[in-house]
């Protein structure tokens, strides 16, 4: 093998070619403190649902990196993304997590921000200002575009950035698409929050991750929350998106297709991994949706760079809080028109496998941490990390249908892509680089 491009100084964190990761963009402050640059101040940002702000007035609030935002429902009824921060000495200008407001009250002096963000009263604005100051130009802070897909809003701060269907490409939709297809959703309220002493990436990373399934999460296995072979089925389907968003997990091969729709048509036969997931795709309205590969396709999502699309009709971002801690915040939705039974299944799932008290997420947030440890060390972080699992052995296989993917066995394509993504977009100092140097998803052998 020929020398890793890291190791002879020429590529700056990932090797490409080789799958080798310099494991300092986990902890390095610097490298932090360009992303947030880099990454999270250009991309577009899941921020909410719409059903959590139905009405004027209603606000929600998030955080595009380290800038905290107020997402408000403003009285036309257009939804504001606005910064969190009175431009008098800077304070927060909204405590509660979500709530319902005429105005935004500065606790600090008393400037008052109607939900556009314009300043619409200043206590002593005559007595103490004499009237020279003027309001217009003393807003809060808003986010430069704003713009739903299917109900989910999303934000960028930057103003160049491309339209959020263009951003999102085909495959951010059907990634998004996997969860609207569920029916007409309502999120579920109060999102649930976590923190984990891990850097952001690694959480990321491990939604492609069909590797560690049977050893992380072995005691899951034996207390029989899943059987064996749905838990971490062989048959994988990866598809790659621009600017690194894509999809990695189980997928049904076409003969399982074909297999599973002649079960449901002659109901004879025996049950495969796949008929849970596969049950809610057999709508023709959610084909056509999907595609014919999207509908055979039942892996995680990611929306780039930190929106998890998860199977249990739940979205989580991977907030960054530092280097070194990350923090989860999970969205779970609800179709309107669902029995009872389903609803406490759908709740039962979102408390028992995710989230803090999540049978699941408690054997990652160990690891994910300790890889965080493991990446502090002064001599240890200089080892590079192995991404190589699959690298030369595996086809893209395109599609009449334009849904290109890759069909194989457990690999990290999913993970090398993102870092690949990551890092172009850490190379490029603006959007039109971005645009023009970005790679294209791969063709051919990967
Ligand atoms: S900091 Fe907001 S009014 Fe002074
Ligand atoms: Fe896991």
């Amino acid at each position: 093998m020929a020398e890793s491009l890291i190791a002879t100084g020429r590529a700056p964190w990932f090797d490409v070619e080789h799958g080798v990761l310099d494991r300092r963009i986990y902890t390095d402050p610097d490298i932090y403190a360009e992303e947030l640059e880099k990454i999270f101040a250009r991309a577009w940002n899941f921020v909410c649902h719409e059903t959590q702000i139905p009405d004027p007035g209603d606000f929600f609030m998030n955080y595009i990196g380290e800038d905290e935002v107020i997402v408000v429902r403003d009285r036309s009824g257009a939804i504001q993304v606005l910064l969190n921060s009175c431009p008098h000495r800077g304070n927060t200008v909204c405590r509660a997590e979500q709530g319902h407001t005429n105005s935004f009250l500065c606790s600090y002096h008393g400037w008052n921000f109607d939900l556009t963000g314009g300043l619409i009263g200043m206590p002593g604005e005559d007595t103490f200002y004499r009237n020279d100051v003027d309001k217009s130009e003393w807003g809060l802070g808003r986010a430069a575009q704003v713009a739903s897909y299917k109900g989910f809003v999303f934000a960028t701060l930057d103003p160049e950035a491309p339209p959020l269907e263009d951003y999102l490409g085909w495959v951010g939709r059907l990634g998004i698409d996997t969860l609207a297809t569920h029916g007409d959703l309502v999120a579920v309220d109060g999102v649930v929050k976590n923190r984990i002493k891990c850097n952001w990436k690694l959480a990321v990373d491990n939604l492609y991750d069909w590797y560690h399934v049977k050893i992380s999460h072995g005691s899951a296995l034996r207390a029989g929350l899943l059987t064996d072979e749905a838990m971490a089925p062989m048959d994988q389907m990866v598809i790659l998106g621009e600017y690194g968003h894509g999809i990695g997990g189980p997928g049904m091969s076409e003969e399982q297709q074909a297999e599973f729709d002649a079960r449901m048509a002659s109901g004879k036969g025996e049950p495969q991994w796949y008929d849970l997931q596969a049950q809610r795709r057999l709508d023709p309205a959610v084909r056509e949706t999907l595609g014919p590969i999207g509908t055979r396709c039942l892996g995680h999502p990611n929306i780039f760079p930190n929106l998890w699309i998860a199977l249990t009709r739940q979205v989580c971002l991977r907030i960054p809080r530092g280097p070194f801690e990350t923090e989860l915040w999970w969205f779970t939705f609800m179709p309107k028109d669902i029995s009872e039974e389903e609803r406490r299944h759908t709740m039962f799932m979102a408390n028992h496998v995710f989230g803090p008290a999540g049978l699941l997420e408690q054997d990652d947030g160990e690891n994910w941490s300790h890889s965080t440890r493991g990446a502090r060390g002064t001599v240890t972080r200089r080892q590079p990390l192995n991404f190589s699992m699959g690298r030369g052995h595996d086809r893209v296989e395109d599609d009449a249908s334009g849904q290109h993917r890759i069909e194989t066995v457990v690999n990290e394509h999913g993970q090398r892509w993102t870092y690949q993504a990551w890092q172009e977009w850490m190379l490029a100092d603006n959007w039109q680089e971005l645009i023009a140097n970005h790679s294209m998803p791969p063709k051919g052998v990967v």
